[in-house]
């Protein structure tokens, strides 16, 4: 069996705007492996519930849940797409509505279930990267490689802004979106820990490019360890 067809699991956790979902699927382009992003999961169920109507207080885990139904995981160009009522919704996933109602979405025990079991699917058809809160602990506890992603709230809260205007932020912009970025950390506490065993990478002063870079060397020696076979378009895709 080639390493792309085995059930190696990389987990990358950390806070939000950590650069989790682009470091896990550069890592996966270089790996050869696929990509699979369970925050996608929690805001496709929340887009799903949101298309339902009524107000986000009044929402029951039941009727979450009921809507997750119409939420399907796509295999597509390595990286898995969460869709809603048959099509991708990338656009509306990240939109403020779902920013917004995704955490209260996310304290759902039921709906973490459904998604932890999503992701386990998608570990079963090959090698992946999987980021999120709780892949380290809750979802993959034997990943080969977990990952805790880090940098300072004013460097995440930088970097954020930038992808949303498109444009160096004003001081009152950062000092906004930091506020933001620290209050959705504190709502997402509960099921945002480290595994004991995970490397710690601090990106506050890495580029997107050296972040990757060591992820992917940290992977490497771990396939290495593992004796697995190396895969045939690993680094080329
Ligand atoms: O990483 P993100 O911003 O796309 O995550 C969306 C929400 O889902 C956020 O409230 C944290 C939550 N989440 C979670 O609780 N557990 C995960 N494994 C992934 C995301």
């Amino acid at each position: 069996m080639s390493l792309t067809e085995s059930r190696f699991v990389i987990a990358i956790d950390g806070p939000a705007a950590s650069g989790k979902s682009s470091t896990a699927r550069a890592v996966a382009v270089a790996l050869g492996f696929r990509q699979a992003d369970s925050g996608a999961l929690y805001r496709a169920a929340t887009a799903a519930r949101l298309r339902v109507g009524g107000d986000s207080a009044d929402w029951s885990e039941e009727s979450v849940l009921d809507a997750a139904r119409s939420v399907t995981v796509h295999p597509a160009d390595g990286v898995f797409e969460a869709w809603v009522d048959g099509s991708a919704a990338d656009a509306e996933l990240r939109g403020e509505e779902v920013t917004a109602n995704v955490s209260l979405v996310a304290r759902m025990q039921s709906v973490r279930e459904w998604v932890n079991e999503k992701m386990r699917e998608c570990a079963q058809i090959g090698a992946i990267v999987v980021d999120g809160r709780d892949m380290g602990t809750a979802v993959f506890p034997d990943a080969a490689l977990k990952i805790w992603l880090v940098a300072d709230p004013e460097v995440r809260a930088h970097r954020r802004s930038i992808e949303l205007l498109g444009r160096i932020p004003s001081d009152d912009e950062l000092a906004r979106e930091t506020g933001e970025l620290t209050a959705r950390d504190a709502r997402d506490a509960r099921q945002t820990q480290p595994a004991d065993d995970a490397v710690h990478v601090d990106t506050t002063r890495l580029s997107p490019a050296e972040q990757v870079a060591r992820i992917v060397d940290l992977a490497r020696d771990r396939i290495q360890r593992s004796g697995s076979a190396p895969s045939p378009d690993a680094g080329g895709r």
